[in-house]
């Protein structure tokens, strides 16, 4: 294992929550990191307003898996309007930090999350009111 890696990550990584798929989600986010071409899906299902329960996969890093387990945690049980608000910085913050090169991934994270509440407000038919993120802000800075 890299060292570069703390030991939250590592748990993340090694033993990923809400690994999978939801067959009648109401919400699908999809995405690919332009930084190096991972992508990440996610699945909410949203009962009264609350995701009730979210899985994700992806084919990325250690630090992709990290950040999709740590996200599908932060957003289970929450309302829309909790999960609008989880950036990956928060990600990052609660999984104890990312090495800087690895920032992008967690991005992933993020923007897969924000494209299933985007779908999820599209398939209700309500304006949804999130700004997606351009190619540009997802490149690696
Ligand atoms: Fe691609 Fe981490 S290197 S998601």
């Amino acid at each position: 294992m890299n060292h570069q890696y703390n030991e939250k990550v590592v748990d993340h990584f090694m033993n990923p929550r809400n690994v999978g798929e939801i067959e009648d989600a109401d919400g699908i986010g999809d995405v690919g990191s332009p930084s190096c071409g991972d992508v990440m899906k996610l699945f909410i299902k949203v009962e009264n307003d609350i995701i009730i329960d979210v899985k994700y996969k992806t084919f990325g890093c250690a630090a992709a898996i990290a950040s999709g387990s740590m996200a599908t945690e932060l957003i289970k049980g929450k309302t829309i309007n909790e999960a609008l608000k989880i950036t990956n910085d928060r990600v990052t913050e609660q999984l104890g930090g990312l090495p800087k090169a690895k920032r992008h991934c967690s991005v992933l994270a993020e923007q897969a999350l924000q494209n299933a509440l985007n779908d999820y407000y599209k398939r209700k038919g309500i304006p949804s009111p999130i700004k997606l993120m351009s190619e540009q802000d997802l490149v690696e800075d």
